[in-house]
């Protein structure tokens, strides 16, 4: 029995693995979603028939109760509050191996489970206050500023020291619960502290750490109740995690430890006084240029989330097509809110994939493009970030559509974006701005083309 379920927790493994490796691209993503959770699946009944259960009554409740909760919940959420409910995951992800932890500890226990179980319990405590904080400042229920004050570092070096001395107390004395309590206290306060001084243009990275930190403690939490596959699974999470925070940290060209504590977009502003005029043009302009256009790029970001564009998006690609246009899209590694954001949103609209260009890709041939449409987008076009030393973006790749013939720049206002600083874009000579809602806006110009 006891190799049948081992082996069964291999297959399950096994299954994590190519599903993940499935999610690399987005034509195999959706079933890479499906193969991983029939690998859940396994690991789930398995577990539930190998950890000697006698009673099943509250594990069905929880399983019924947590099915309708997470399934209506994934059901609702609108695509642009996705990274907010990623972080509830975590954070419950965290204390679920919390409490798991706290459930294995037993007088009998050896040092190194009374170790892995105070670990599970830390981590999962911090990940727990620290995702509900990211949660807040997402949704925007707490003031997604920085919040700094003076002798932080000490504040959260003397709480750090408390958790290690606590936990090593309580290694030493299991029976006393009293350590217990203070390394569980310590923990949330910590996962708290962690993450208020963090601005809320950052949460995705603290979003992707977090979930990185919620793997470790499922990871630890398995070696604490000796499960093997939550070792496992709790190892894939936490390395692809950290894969994919430093992926986005690449992408922004920041270190993760500016991400944690710079305090990034508490000064706001930055840069030079931004040269030359706007000029606004109408969709009946817009479209005389697009119609002797050869070659488009779209270049899309998170105002194309907000407009839900994307279905009309399609349309325009469309008609510029059958114009015998050459359509292309310019999709950056931090567009968005989220990792593969854009690409999600064209996928719904039955773009092609082989049409989505990396920003590595469509940067070179952006010379040869004769308008480059931007929908939605502002940090990840701003040339600030070439251009202007002093800009807080400096040094982050863009797309550069400022060295397409034309740009067209399709928002609501002159407003900044996620962070808060000016784009010179808006002043170039070869932009023009088709101010209004990026939905109106193009199923304007493919009225005009209809
Ligand atoms: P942003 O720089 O945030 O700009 C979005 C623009 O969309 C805004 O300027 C807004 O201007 C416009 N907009 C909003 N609603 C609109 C609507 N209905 N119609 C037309 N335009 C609309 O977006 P981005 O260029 O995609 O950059 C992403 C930002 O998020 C970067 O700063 C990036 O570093 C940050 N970030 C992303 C991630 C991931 S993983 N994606 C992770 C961490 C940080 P108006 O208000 O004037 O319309």
């Amino acid at each position: 029995m006891d190799t049948l379920i081992q082996f069964a927790y291999v297959v399950s493994a096994g299954l994590f693995i190519f599903g993940l490796k499935m999610l690399g691209s987005p034509a195999t993503a959706r079933r890479g979603n499906m193969v991983s959770s029939i690998g859940m699946l396994i690991a789930v009944v398995v577990a539930l028939l190998d950890q000697g259960i006698v009673d099943y009554t509250y594990i069905v409740g929880g399983i019924i109760a947590g099915g309708i909760v997470g399934g209506s919940a994934a059901r609702l959420v609108k695509m642009t509050s996705m990274p907010e409910m990623v972080a509830l995951f975590n954070g419950f992800g965290g204390m679920a191996s919390l409490l798991v932890g706290w459930a294995a500890l037993s007088p009998m226990a050896s040092t190194f489970t009374m170790i892995t179980i105070v670990l599970s319990i830390l981590i999962g405590g911090l990940t727990f206050t620290g995702s509900l904080i990211a949660y807040g400042k997402l949704s925007e229920v707490i003031d997604g500023k920085p919040v700094m004050f003076a002798g932080q570092q000490i504040v959260n070096s003397l709480i750090v020291l408390g958790v290690i001395g606590s936990a090593f107390m309580f290694v030493q004395n299991p029976t006393d619960p009293t350590y217990l309590y203070i390394v569980v206290g310590l923990a949330l306060l910590f996962g708290i502290m962690a993450v208020i001084p963090i601005g809320g243009a950052d949460m995705p990275v603290v979003i992707s750490l977090l979930n990185s930190y919620s793997g470790l403690a499922a990871c630890a939490a398995g070696f604490a109740i000796n499960n093997n596959i939550l070792i496992v699974a709790g190892s894939l999470v936490g390395a692809s995690g950290i894969i994919l925070t430093q992926i986005m940290c690449k992408a922004m060209n920041r270190s993760l430890s500016n991400v944690l504590f710079s305090g990034f977009g508490s000064a706001g502003g930055g840069g030079e006084k931004i040269e030359g005029e706007v000029k606004p043009i109408s969709v009946e302009d817009a479209y005389y240029v697009l119609e002797a256009a050869t070659t488009v790029a779209v270049i899309p970001g998170y105002g194309m989330a907000v407009a839900q564009a994307q279905h009309v998006v399609k349309e325009l690609q469309l008609e510029l097509e059958s114009n015998g246009c050459e359509v292309v899209y310019g999709i950056h590694p931090v567009a968005g809110r989220m990792p593969g954001h854009m690409n999600v949103l064209l996928a719904e609209a039955d773009v092609p994939y082989d049409l989505l260009l990396e920003m590595d890709e469509i940067n070179p041939r952006m010379e040869t493009v004769d308008v480059a449409i931007v929908i939605g987008a502002n940090d990840v076009v701003n040339p600030a970030a070439r251009e202007v030393e002093s800009s807080p973006i400096y040094g982050m790749p863009v797309i550069n559509v400022d060295m397409a013939r034309t740009v067209f720049v399709l928002k609501r206002s002159m407003a900044s974006g996620f962070a808060g600083i000016d784009n010179p874009l808006f002043f170039k000579d070869n932009t023009r701005m088709l101010f209004g809602d990026a939905k109106e806006s193009i199923g304007g110009l493919v009225k005009e083309f209809g």
